[in-house]
């Protein structure tokens, strides 16, 4: 299958006033700025397929939001090639938008003063939407999203879970193929969060919309992508499933058992005491070493069990150890 997204030695380059110390060079900076180059996104290249779903991560600064800018047309690579669903984003801006959905957590794209209804009538013809395409998406994205009570408020005076679902809403009512959403779930309570996931979810697998979104919220991602890309300093560092990441940059598991009976030594190959407290051992073991089920084999072929876990290790402390380390995938 051909990809849907192919961005390859994608680069932006900022140019920015350098800071100078104290308040005579505040002055002097002033006077006549001197430059510094911010690589925001410094050589990223990767592939979309159709109807994937996937998560944009790293640390804040990394430079997601610039990427999904370049993606949606917003700003123009320093340097590098992107192909959007054979379009080139800010080429031919207005009918690419037309394929395309897109949601910035941080700023709505409504109208401030219009109440949520009148911005969606506003966004059908500036789309160009059929009347009945427009009834039909409407009736459906206000009921899974819940809007009634909220369509006739003007924009500026929506709660901000109120307004990342008018925001979603109308991303989406010109059935584009393809939805970039920046931070869709900041700042939203649990439940506001869970219902936006099942929201994209739905609409990714209903209508095999494919998705590209950035999140900080690690339940965002366990919960809803497939593959994740990690992104710091403008760099990829890591693209794959979670599985994979997990297996690699994971860590060892642990298993925790409650033994029967006190056993002067609780021994057991391919895995290393690491807590002993009472009945209770807890053990780590290498996931490339060896499965929980041999694991498990061979500790109740010698001990008698009363009952065990297998603990796996955090995604969100995965994550962190990657940011903090920088770990990267050897090619
Ligand atoms: N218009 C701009 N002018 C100058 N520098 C910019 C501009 N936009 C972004 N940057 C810089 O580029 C870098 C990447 O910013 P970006 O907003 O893409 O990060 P991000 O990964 O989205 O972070 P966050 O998680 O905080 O949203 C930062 O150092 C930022 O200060
Ligand atoms: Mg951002």
């Amino acid at each position: 299958m051909s990809s849907i997204i192919t961005v390859s030695g994608l680069h932006k380059h900022f140019s920015v006033p350098k800071r100078r110390a104290g308040l005579w060079g505040t002055l002097k900076a002033l006077a006549r700025p001197e430059m510094t180059v911010v690589r925001a996104v410094d050589g990223i290249s990767f592939t979309i397929q159709p109807g994937e779903l996937v998560g944009y991560l790293g640390p804040n600064g990394a430079g997601k939001s610039t990427t999904l800018k370049m993606l949606t047309g917003l700003l123009v690579p320093s340097e590098g090639e992107v192909w959007v669903n054979g379009q080139v984003p800010w080429r031919e801006r207005e009918r690419y938008v037309a394929s395309i959905g897109a949601v910035f957590g941080q700023r709505t794209t409504l109208w401030w003063d219009l109440p949520v209804v009148e911005s969606l009538e506003l966004l059908q013809h500036i789309y160009d939407i059929p009347a009945a395409r427009f009834r039909d998406n409407l009736a459906q994205f206000r009921a899974l999203l819940d809007m009634d009570s909220f369509l006739d408020t003007p924009v500026r005076s929506l709660s901000l879970g109120q307004r990342m679902r008018a925001d979603l809403c109308a991303a989406l009512l010109h059935d584009p193929v393809l939805l970039f959403l920046d931070e869709p779930t900041i700042g939203l309570d649990v439940v506001a969060k869970e219902r936006i996931r099942q929201f994209i979810q739905h609409v990714n697998s209903e209508h095999g919309t494919t998705v590209l979104l950035t999140t900080h919220d690690l339940s965002d991602v366990e919960k809803l992508c497939n593959r994740v890309m990690i992104i710091d300093q403008g760099r990829l560092l890591f693209g794959g499933g979670l599985p994979h990441l997990m297996e690699r940059f994971g860590g060892n598991r642990e298993l925790v058992v409650d033994f029967a009976e006190e056993y002067p030594a609780v021994d057991v190959e391919g895995a290393a005491v690491v807590a002993r407290d009472g009945l209770r051992v807890t053990y780590q073991f290498a996931r490339q070493e060896i499965t929980a089920s041999a694991l498990i084999g061979r500790l109740s072929a010698r001990y008698r069990i009363q009952d065990l876990a297998v603990r796996e290790p955090e995604i969100e402390a995965t994550i962190r150890r990657i940011y903090e380390e920088k770990l990267l995938e050897s090619p």
